[in-house]
């Protein structure tokens, strides 16, 4: 790829400010670094948030997609479309679940998993069904999943909220138990194995392991959203087999196409009848080109052994920042698997992600104290090593400031 010639970055004014952006525009990337439009490059520790998998421009990936854009790439679901067929069959193997419905984000996905909880219970003649979510969950911006959502920022200004949600702490037992023995329209638990936008907090295994048993004796539906922590970036195709449990329903997006929008929901025997002919749909969903990117996506990722590679490099990278940052005055703790990863500061510290992007580092901040760190899983031990060599000067500078 030819860098195009250098265009500063300048504001958009067309366009709806609902991001807070960084004075900067990409240009292009190769692997685990990017250039922006003035030439300068940069390490990319944030996959476009756990996005890109296999990096950018991967020389398997590009060929497939070129091949896929000449052929066909989008149809309709009006008819069969035999990539489909591949990429579920893929995804039922590596998941030991049993059908998927394509989709092409991760609200999507929590949207139709959301769905599929309550027609389960419209079936059992539960009226109206309620579905245990979390505190400081993240499951989208639609209206549905953002009363889903732990967060009162994501929610305020958009009530009235969809009901039907009962909250509760994540890695408490005994909160789940209690709605058990009270309430008796629940019909599904509905969590991330590492909350992603909350702070990268892991639920522990015997959690994840009670809380299936549970769902087990009340016949309830056991939905993970995977949407951030599945696609191998723990180091296991999806984060909650490092419990030895299976969800019913597992929402999927972001990584498993490597930039191009899929979205799936994976669903085992006791969900996957659940919605028929006529009752959820999407346009996109499932067309020829999302379709051989997640195939692909899939394929590259067992022929280059990435999920070896992101146990191996997240287990470096979480060393690395233990040695460097764990015993500065300030620093919280150090959280996650494989590569997701959070550095839980004291203070909030989005200011961060500017000082970062200078620095020629891509990072976030998220739960307003937590750096996030989400890097492709093809990323080596040099670029784990730059990675970290630009990172400890500047959390170590900025906790060095006295707290506000
Ligand atoms: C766990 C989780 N679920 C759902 C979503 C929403 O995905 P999307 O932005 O593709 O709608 C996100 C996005 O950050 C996420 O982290």
């Amino acid at each position: 790829m030819n860098a195009p010639n250098k265009v500063p970055a300048r504001p958009d004014p067309h366009v709806m400010q609902t991001y807070g952006r960084l004075p900067m525009a990409l240009a292009y990337g190769r692997g685990c670094w990017l250039w922006d439009t003035e030439g300068k490059k940069y390490l990319d520790g944030l996959a476009g948030i756990a996005v890109n998998t296999l990096g950018h421009d991967h020389p398997k990936l590009v060929p497939a997609l070129q091949d896929q854009v000449s052929k066909l790439i989008h149809t309709s679901n009006y008819y069969q479309v035999p990539l489909q067929e591949q990429l579920a069959a893929k995804l039922v193997e590596i998941s030991g679940l049993s059908n998927v419905f394509f989709c092409s984000t991760g609200l999507e996905a929590n949207e139709g998993a959301i769905k599929i909880a309550r027609k389960f219970g419209h079936d059992k003649g539960i009226d109206k069904p309620e579905i245990i979510v979390y505190e400081k969950a993240f499951h989208g911006r639609s209206i549905a999943t953002l009363s889903a959502t732990g967060n009162t920022k994501v929610q305020a200004g958009f009530g009235p909220l969809v009901e039907g949600f009962v909250r509760v702490p994540l890695n408490d037992i005994a909160a789940v138990q209690q709605i058990a023995e009270t309430n008796r329209n629940v019909v599904a638990v509905f969590l991330e194995v590492i909350q992603g936008e909350g702070g990268i907090n892991p639920t522990t295994s015997e959690y994840l392991r009670d809380v299936r048993k549970l769902c087990d004796e009340q016949g309830w539906l056991l939905m993970l959203d995977e949407v951030q922590c599945g696609m191998g970036r723990t180091g296991k195709w999806f984060a909650h087999q490092w419990a030895g449990i299976k969800p019913d329903v597992m929402p999927l997006a972001k990584g498993l196409g490597s930039g191009v929008p899929v979205g799936a929901i994976v669903c085992g025997p006791k969900a996957a009848g659940v919605l028929g002919p006529g009752n959820h749909g999407s346009t996109f969903g499932g067309n020829p080109l999302a379709m051989r990117a997640g195939v692909e996506t899939l394929r590259i990722m067992e022929e280059d052994k990435l999920l070896e590679n992101a146990s191996r490099m997240g287990a470096l990278l979480r060393e690395g920042l233990q040695r460097e940052l764990g015993s500065l005055p300030g620093l919280v703790e150090i959280r996650g698997q494989g590569l997701i990863i959070g550095v839980e500061l004291d203070r909030n510290c989005g200011e961060l992600l500017g000082q970062a992007a200078q620095a020629g580092l891509m990072i976030s901040v998220t739960a307003d104290r937590v750096v996030r760190l989400l890097p492709a899983l093809i990323i080596n031990e040099s670029e784990i090593k730059q990675l970290l060599a630009i990172l400890r000067p500047l959390v170590k500078a900025f906790l060095a400031k006295p707290a506000p």
